[in-house]
């Protein structure tokens, strides 16, 4: 098992959509472990696999952040099946670093994947839980959470990011 970087905001594979897991092989078994605990370490509740460089479709969501191995939940090609509701909360994300900011979500969801056996699995998240499954769904499709901001937040954010890398850029 190893820790993996997790790439932050402006890396494009955090903007490209992942592509479906074809075979649960090893590789996919390591990603799994490797991405377990990157977000144990982080510490986070949720991580998708392009956010440690990986352009496929692998979620491992973890409400407990480690203290109970009965919540940790990982999805192999998860798709939101149904979704009820609307909450807005604050949410961030381990690749956009101290943003917090209130984002709408569903209330109640049922996401539907694999379990690294390759056994279907329905997964039914409210609150908290859905608005985590959702978060990292998006990473899927390529989207962070602001992306679900005004334009203005969005565009500021996004400023401060791009002034932080090129403060950060060897000269
Ligand atoms: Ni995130």
């Amino acid at each position: 098992m190893a820790i993996r970087e997790i790439l932050k905001i402006g890396h494009p594979t955090l903007t490209r959509k992942a592509a479906p897991v074809e075979s649960i092989d090893k590789e996919i078994i390591d990603l799994a472990r490797d991405m377990v605990e990157t977000l144990h370490a982080a510490p986070g509740v949720g991580l998708a696999a392009p956010q440690v460089d990986v352009g496929k479709r692998l979620i491992v969501v973890d409400m407990s952040v480690g203290e109970d191995p009965d919540s940790l939940i990982v999805l192999v090609n998860p798709e939101l099946i149904s979704q009820e509701g609307s909450v807005v909360c604050e949410e961030g994300c381990l690749s956009v670093p101290d943003v917090h900011e209130k984002v709408a979500r569903p209330y109640r969801v049922v996401v539907r994947g694999l379990d690294l056996e390759g056994t279907a699995k329905d997964v039914e998240g409210e609150d908290l839980l859905a608005r985590a499954l959702c978060h990292e769904i998006d990473h899927l499709e390529g989207r962070l959470f602001i992306e679900r901001l005004s334009p203005l937040k969005r565009a500021l954010i996004k400023k401060k990011f791009r002034k932080q890398a090129k403060k950060n850029r060897p000269s």
